[in-house]
């Protein structure tokens, strides 16, 4: 009989809970254990130091996760659509499965996997496009044991090369290629390129997904669909997994260096995933969930794939984006399918607000209950337009905070619960430990005083990342060697005298203005607040005198202005908002700004231009758009 995690239902409850958390961790999570499939007990809850660091959760118990999100799920509903895909072309075919369905597509693809020779252990680069097949190659590599690591659609072939060769990949699955908008992305061709300098890789498994001709090389190629047609539907028994046994790998960027292999393990990830998923976003029974996220990221693993299904929700997987073939495709996809949850990041809101609210007219959006936002603090100007244009007023909005290392969701209010605060992720979940500590390292305890900090977290969640692959040394240096026994986030954050958190954005942005800090998303929540200013950017550079000067970079609403008169506007509305110590040395007019994938501001090159260094803008291979390089440099070499 599967018991249901018990869910925080008021104010109140949640502070008992919280209280429950902290004072006896151990008890408090081998209750919630208890509502996941377990192959064999454990025998220990939890054995952790931070300086190793060395987490295990549920040490010895032994379990695979996709009987979690797939098999516990077929005595009660087993006919409810776990994943409906959403094409690129609205005109092409709609897909969708059953759990039933998809547990014997992820069956089947595992068997395809294993007669390729694929084994338990083994690192499988995933490197696909927003289709079906790419959640079931994943859940695949689940149930044998193999690790995933899926790579975005959208990253070079260098990228492609760096990351297989860091996790010495030995197999590779693919499509042909990928429809992204009016774009169609050669995702075999790229591999191919990117394979030149991988020596790990022994086979890539293919799948065909149009109709085009495509670079095909036997025997290290595999024709998926083949491969797929010629198995009979038959059970693929769920590999035995040791709690802690990785269960993927994601890259992710940090300040320095290359990218870093974040490890997840099994047990512990699987667990927060669905805990998190149900208390932030507070899921009822058959509910459809419609997460912007693609899955090369990590909202796209945790809160599109497996929290959903482990919850036993319907997933809505889209291919393409918000604005092909017109603006209101999100709008159209929430009405179609009844959405109830939509969880998408503050740049995407941005760009869809910049469009104005006429995209959104022939949509009624009466099924959605829940909107979430993660990635980005989110400016107030934004959350007021999801709530009011999206939402419609009726519906809570739920600011996530969390990081690929964290697995999921750590703070955040609860939907219709927690206290909802515009650019506040308030709370934090049972079982997170949040501290802020100042720049001497010493943890700020004050409670009646609204205190700034640096956001470590001081006890593991079943969550926290294990190690950084092939490299634990690189782990303990990036986030436990910072202060001592803590996990440094790279984030600063307030906490109110309600002991409320605010996000400012990584500490690595914020400046420090004649000895006053002001976080980046400090000022462009200000810079935003003038009518014309769309999206900005804020850098710091060195200044003789102040040591550090504000430089910011806007996008403007219409082009018709007198600039001379924009500037001291906008100027006069940062110290509006901010005070006097925010007004921005240059202001510079841009037509875009550089972003990652994931929808983040490059700050280092907005820096390197800042200063006027227009040559050595480094490693740009992660920028949705490069051509914004050249348009940046345009625009500011007047200033130089
Ligand atoms: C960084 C983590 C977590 C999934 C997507 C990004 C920033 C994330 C919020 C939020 C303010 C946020 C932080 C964090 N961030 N969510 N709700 N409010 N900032 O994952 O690429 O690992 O980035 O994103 O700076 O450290 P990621």
């Amino acid at each position: 009989m599967k018991t249901s995690i018990p869910r925080i239902s008021s104010m109140a409850h949640y502070h008992e809970t919280y209280a429950q958390s902290i004072n006896h961790p151990e008890s408090f999570w081998h209750t919630i254990a208890q509502c996941f499939t377990w192959k064999t007990p454990y025998s220990k809850l939890l054995n952790w130091n931070f300086t190793e660091p060395h987490v295990h959760w549920f040490q010895d118990g032994t379990l695979n996760i996709t009987e979690n999100c797939l098999d516990r799920h077929l005595s009660t509903h087993a006919n409810r659509i776990a994943l409906i895909f959403e094409p690129n072309d609205p005109a092409s075919p709609r897909r969708s499965y059953t759990y039933k369905a998809l547990l014997q597509a992820v069956e089947n693809m595992a068997q395809v996997f294993s007669n390729a020779g694929i084994k338990k252990g083994d690192r499988v680069c995933i490197y696909m496009g927003m289709v079906p097949e790419l959640a079931i190659a994943v859940l695949a590599c689940a149930r044998m044991g193999a690790i995933h690591s899926v790579i975005f659609g959208g990253f070079s072939a260098q990228a492609v090369a760096d990351r297989i060769n860091d996790a010495a990949a030995t197999f590779v699955v693919t499509q042909d290629l990928a429809y992204r908008g009016a774009k169609h992305i050669p995702l075999k061709a790229i591999v191919d390129e990117a394979l030149v300098h991988c020596s790990s890789v022994k086979h890539v498994l293919v799948y065909q997904h149009a109709h085009s001709a495509y670079p095909f090389s036997e025997p290290r190629d595999i024709n998926l669909n083949k491969a797929l047609e010629s198995i009979q539907d038959t059970t693929f028994t769920a590999v035995e997994m040791q709690a802690e046994d990785p269960l993927f790998i994601l890259y992710t960027s940090g300040s320095t260096g290359k990218p870093k292999g974040v490890v997840h393990t099994t047990a512990g990830y699987m667990i927060w995933a669905q805990y998190t998923f149900e208390q932030v976003f507070q899921y009822r029974e058959g509910e459809v969930h419609f997460c912007t996220a693609d899955l090369g990221w990590i909202t796209g693993h945790t809160y599109l794939l497996y929290g959903p299904l482990l919850a036993g929700a319907t997933t809505v997987m889209f291919e393409g984006i918000p604005t092909h073939p017109h603006a209101g495709r999100f709008w159209e996809i929430i009405d179609t399918y009844g959405v109830n949850i939509f969880y998408t990041a503050p740049t995407a809101i941005r760009s869809l607000m910049a469009l104005g609210t006429e995209p959104l007219q022939p949509f009624n959006l009466n099924s959605l209950r829940v909107l979430g936002t993660v990635g980005e603090p989110i400016n107030e100007e934004a959350w007021n337009w999801y709530k009011k244009q999206v939402g419609k007023n009726k519906c809570p909005v739920v600011d996530t905070w969390w990081q690929t290392e964290t697995g999921g969701i750590l703070i955040s209010n609860l939907a219709g619960i927690g206290p909802e605060r515009a650019s506040w992720a308030t709370y934090p979940l049972p079982g997170v430990q949040p501290v802020l500590v100042n720049e001497h390292g010493h943890v700020l305890n004050s409670a009646n005083e609204t205190v700034q900090g640096n956001l470590c977290l001081q006890f593991p969640w079943p969550g926290i990342l294990r190690t950084t692959f092939g490299n634990h040394q690189r782990c303990r240096e990036n986030y436990f060697s910072m202060y001592a026994n803590l996990y440094f986030t790279g984030d600063g954050a307030y906490r109110d005298t309600n002991g409320m958190y605010r996000i400012t954005g990584r500490v690595d942005d914020v400046l420090n203005v004649s000895g006053h800090r002001l976080g980046t998303a400090e000022l462009e929540n200000a810079l935003n607040h003038h009518p014309l200013v769309v999206e900005s950017a804020v850098v710091g550079i060195p200044h003789d005198i102040k040591g550090t000067a504000i430089i910011a970079f806007v996008i403007c609403a219409a082009n018709n202005y007198n600039t001379t008169m924009l500037l001291t506007e906008i100027n006069a509305t940062l110290q509006h908002h901010i005070g006097a110590i925010a007004k921005a040395d240059k202001i510079i007019i841009v037509p875009g700004l550089p972003k990652t994938r994931s929808g983040k501001i490059m700050r280092r090159i907005l820096r390197k231009i800042a200063t006027g260094d227009f040559e050595n803008l480094g490693d740009t291979s992660t920028l949705v758009d490069s051509a914004v390089i050249s348009q940046l440099v345009d625009a500011a070499k007047i200033f130089y």
